[in-house]
C-alpha cells in the first residue's frame, strides 16, 4: 500500500524554483488503479516518479508498505526499484542496439539471475503480451504499438507489486491504443498489480475506478462508481494472461461502444 503525505516537490533552476508538487496525499491500495490527469506541466510526472522511487520529494513522505521512499538508502530504494516497481514510458526507452528478448532481460539483470532463466523468463514474457513471434527483432524491426508490448513485457518480467506507466498510448494511434490499453487492463486483473496511469486521453479517465486530477501541483481525488463496480467484476476473472488481455479488450470494447451488458 501506498502511502503519501504532504508530498512537496521543488526544482531549483538558478533563481528560479518551480513547485512541481504541493502538499500532495494520497493513498493506493495494493491491487488498485489509479488514472491520473491534468493539464500539461500539472506535477504528473513529478508525482510518478516520487511513486516509483525515482526522484525524492522536497518535503513530505512516500510510504510504500513500511518503508518510506523519501528517506530510505539509495542502495535500498535501487533494489526497490528493481524487485517491485515496473514502469512503461510513453516513449518506450527500449535500447536500440539490442533485440526484444534482450531489451526484457535488462530488467532482470540488477537481481541477479542467471542468464539462461533471463532468457526464459524475457521470452514467456513476451508471449504473455503477444510478441513469442518477433523475439529476435530489434526495436527499429517492430511498429509503435509492438514496441509498446515490448516495454511492457521489460516492465512486468520481474513480477512487480507496482506497475507505473506515463502517457503508455501518448505515441499510438487509436485502434493500437485500444489494444494496448486493453492489454494493461488484462495484465493488471490477471497479476493483481498495484497500476498508477497518467493519461491525457479522456477516454480512458472515464472509465478508471479512481481518478486523481493534478493542476498546478495539487490533487483532486474522484471515485467513480460504475468503473469501480466494473473493475470488481473483472478482477474476479481468473485467466492466463493472454486470455485476461482477450476479456479486457472485450470490457474496453463493451465500456467504449456499449454492450448492453449493463456496466
Ligand atoms: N527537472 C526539472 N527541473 C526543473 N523543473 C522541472 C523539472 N521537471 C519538471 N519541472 C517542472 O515541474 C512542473 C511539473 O512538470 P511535470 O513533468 O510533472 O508535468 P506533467 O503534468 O507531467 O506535464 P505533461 O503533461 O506535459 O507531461 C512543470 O512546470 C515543469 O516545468
Ligand atoms: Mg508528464
Amino acid at each position: 500500500m501506498y502511502r503519501l503525505t504532504g508530498v512537496t516537490k521543488r526544482y531549483t533552476r538558478g533563481k528560479e524554483t518551480v513547485e512541481a508538487l504541493r502538499g500532495v496525499d494520497l493513498t493506493i491500495e495494493d491491487g488498485d488503479q489509479l488514472v491520473i490527469q491534468g493539464p500539461t506541466g500539472g506535477g504528473k510526472s513529478t508525482l510518478l516518479q516520487m511513486i516509483g522511487g525515482l526522484d525524492r520529494p522536497s518535503e513530505g513522505s512516500v510510504m510504500l508498505d513500511d518503508v518510506d521512499l523519501a528517506r530510505v538508502s539509495e542502495t535500498k530504494l535501487t533494489r526497490l526499484r528493481a524487485e517491485k516497481i515496473g514502469i512503461i514510458f510513453q516513449s518506450f526507452n527500449l535500447i536500440p542496439t539490442l533485440t526484444a528478448q534482450e531489451n526484457v532481460e535488462t530488467a532482470l539483470v540488477p537481481l541477479g539471475i542467471k542468464p539462461a532463466d533471463r532468457r526464459e523468463r524475457a521470452a514467456e514474457a513476451l508471449r504473455s503480451v503477444g510478441l513469442g513471434e518477433r523475439l529476435t527483432h530489434a526495436p527499429s524491426e517492430l511498429s509503435g504499438g509492438q514496441q509498446q508490448r515490448v516495454a511492457i513485457a521489460r516492465a512486468l518480467v520481474k513480477k512487480p507489486k507496482v506497475l507505473l506507466a506515463d502517457e503508455p498510448t501518448g505515441n499510438l494511434d487509436e485502434g493500437t491504443r485500444d489494444d494496448i490499453m486493453a492489454l494493461l487492463e488484462g495484465l493488471w486483473h490477471e497479476y493483481g498489480l498495484t497500476f498508477i496511469m497518467v493519461t491525457h486521453d479522456s477516454s480512458i479517465a472515464r472509465r478508471a475506478p479512481r481518478l486523481a486530477t493534478i493542476k498546478a501541483g495539487q490533487i483532486t481525488l474522484t471515485e467513480q462508481g460504475d468503473a469501480r463496480r466494473y473493475a470488481q467484476q473483472a478482477a474476479g476473472h481468473d485467466a492466463q494472461p493472454q486470455q485476461a488481455a482477450e476479456y479486457g479488450r472485450q470490457q474496453y470494447v463493451q465500456q467504449q461502444y456499449g454492450g448492453g451488458q449493463g456496466y
